[in-house]
């Protein structure tokens, strides 16, 4: 039963509006689009009210400005944003702030999104009464805290740092030291052990916490930004991802409450590089003794020869495809679909707990909800499209391998894994069972070891350079976007897997991402219905009894 929500009469400026209540007059403000600025609040953060930036006159209520963040909103009040004494009193915050800001501007991280920036602008004196009064300004060096530039000058003393940290992250690293003028914002440590740190520096209304990747990389106003998702563990959070000049310059969490609020982890914030850097270009393959550089379509013909010749010789039962869950939704149908078209034996998926290094979290609070052990996005698409077999992890990779130790298995389609670096596969015996195959097409972004004993590579393209949907571990389908240039002479799996299907003259009947989405949501039990318009920017859950990946 839904609770009817009790509604209050306030007037803003002179104008009534009904609001729910039981909110501050910053929310209601906001609510209606009242701008009031300011610099400590945060909607997931408790009130410090300590910036003054907010101030507004109320009636009833005290003969003084008070702040909009802590003042609850009741009914009959009337609210004032716009009177003389409230702009004398931003004015006067605002040379305050300023007395040790050092306009650093043009060499500062935060230009072009720097609240204090905005709101001098737009509310702040002219010339600075203190001048003749004030004209040395407090200095201290920049610091180096692993992560982030710490930039003291800059800082507002909002606390706004101090209490993420402290409040979501569950962990004390930032505390104010001395007060008044003085007052300084620091941690105890050397560097921040927080897994969560950056989130520190989205906060900062100013320059004073600097992304130590992102800084110097890129002016504010040149970036596109595309919306998108991290592609760095099966939580999915949502991000957009910033680009200059092809390249990636950072990733910053995009606000979902229903997966990752307004947050992301350092680990996946950082990892992009492998999107330009040590990427395959152009198909390889082993013609003669060593493998070569060949046209896409003279791969695409060899990989159907050698198919061909394995269906005649041994039966297409003893084909092999082994997916990714760092393929997208769209690509594993795809993939799976080959699978049926060859008669293969085995079609199936190697889950994402790859055992890669994961970064020691410290916190109490966030890990809870923001970190996985499984680190690829979409092990539960792969699980909800039937590609794995059994609850326990790896148990595809290694039956498929037994098989081929057996001879059951011929030839073997394998998208991205290298098996043979992963602690949990024995590289010898995979070798030795690698050399009996008739066939090995490996697909992948980036040269794998595995490779070396490809017949046929053929160059794939990452989550930032292509259309599609992940799936993540609560079963949230959601979009990730082309936010690059793709890198050149590479295909993204949808592609290459259709280009493939035509050579055995099957039509998927699609060859856009959006013509696959529609396919799997008709074909598909787990996702029958949906639609892109449905999944929209925060993702919808798809209702199935299915279990997920984790
Ligand atoms: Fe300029 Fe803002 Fe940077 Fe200060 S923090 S130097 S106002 S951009
Ligand atoms: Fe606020 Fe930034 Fe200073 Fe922290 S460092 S108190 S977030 S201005
Ligand atoms: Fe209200 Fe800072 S936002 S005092």
């Amino acid at each position: 039963m839904s609770e009817t929500v009790k509604m209050i009469k306030a007037k803003f400026n002179d104008v009534e509006y009904e609001l729910p209540a039981g909110l501050t007059v910053l929310q209601a403000a906001q609510q209606i689009g009242v701008p009031i600025p300011y610099f400590c609040w945060h909607k997931h953060l408790s009130i410090s009210g300590n910036c003054r930036m907010c101030l507004v006159e109320t009636k009833p209520g005290p003969p003084k400005p008070v702040v909009a963040c802590g003042t609850p909103l009741n009914d009959g009040m009337e609210v004032f944003t716009e009177t003389d004494t409230i702009k004398n009193a931003r004015r006067a915050v605002l040379q305050f702030l300023l007395l040790n800001h050092p306009l650093d501007c043009p060499v500062c991280d935060e230009a072009y999104e720097c609240k204090l920036q905005d709101y001098t602008y737009a509310y702040g004196p002219e010339v600075s009464r203190f001048v003749p009064f004030h004209d040395k300004k407090r200095i201290y060096k920049r610091e180096d805290l692993g992560k982030m530039w710490v930039e003291m000058n800059r800082c507002i003393e909002c606390t706004r740092c101090v209490r993420f940290l402290k409040e979501v992250a569950g962990e004390y690293e930032l505390e104010r030291m001395h007060r008044g003028h003085n007052l300084k914002i620091h941690t105890y440590k050397q560097a921040f052990e927080s897994d969560f740190a950056l989130n520190a520096a989205d906060l900062c209304p100013v320059g004073a916490l600097e992304d130590k990747k992102y800084h110097f990389s890129a002016r504010n106003w040149d970036l596109i930004k595309v919306p998108s998702i991290c592609p760095s563990c099966s939580i999915g959070c949502n991000i957009e991802i910033h680009s200059l000049d092809g390249r990636i310059r950072r990733l910053l969490p995009r606000e979902n409450e229903a997966v990752n609020a307004c947050w992301m982890c350092d680990a996946g914030r950082h990892n992009f590089d492998f999107v330009a850097d040590n990427r395959l270009s152009g198909a390889q393959a082993r013609l003669d003794a060593d493998l070569e550089a060949v046209e896409l379509d003279a791969a695409l013909d060899f990989a159907h020869a050698k198919l061909e010749e394995v269906r005649s010789v041994h039966g297409g039962e003893t084909i092999g495809v082994l997916t990714s869950p760092w393929m997208t939704n769209e690509e594993l149908f795809a993939a799976k679909k080959l699978g049926t078209l060859l008669g293969a034996g085995k079609v199936g998926v190697l889950t994402g707990y790859n055992h890669r290094p994961v970064v020691p979290v410290m916190s109490d609070i966030l890990p809870k909800t923001l970190v996985s052990d499984d680190k690829s996005p979409n092990s539960t698409g792969a699980r909800l499209l039937n590609l794995t077999e059994g609850e326990e992890e790896f148990t595809f990779a290694h039956e498929l391998i037994t098989a081929i130790e057996d001879g059951k298995i011929k030839s073997l389609i394998l998208f991205h894994e290298d098996l043979l670096v992963r602690p949990d596969f024995d590289s010898t015996a995979l070798r030795k069972a690698l050399a009996l195959l008739d066939f090995l097409l490996v697909v992948s972004t980036r040269p794998l070891t595995v490779a070396a004993q490809a017949h046929l590579v053929l160059p794939a393209q990452t989550w930032a350079e292509k259309n599609g949907t992940f799936t993540n571990h609560g079963k949230r389908v959601q979009r990730i976007r082309k936010a690059v240039t793709p890198a050149q002479n590479t295909w993204d799996e949808l592609s290459l897997v259709t280009a493939l299907g035509r050579r055995f003259e099957a039509d998927f009947g699609y060859e856009t991402f959006k013509d696959a989405f529609a396919a799997m949501a008709a074909e598909e039990a787990a996702f029958a219905g949906l639609t892109l318009k449905g999944v929209g920017q925060l993702g919808t859950v798809v209702q199935t009894e299915k279990p997920s990946a984790d």
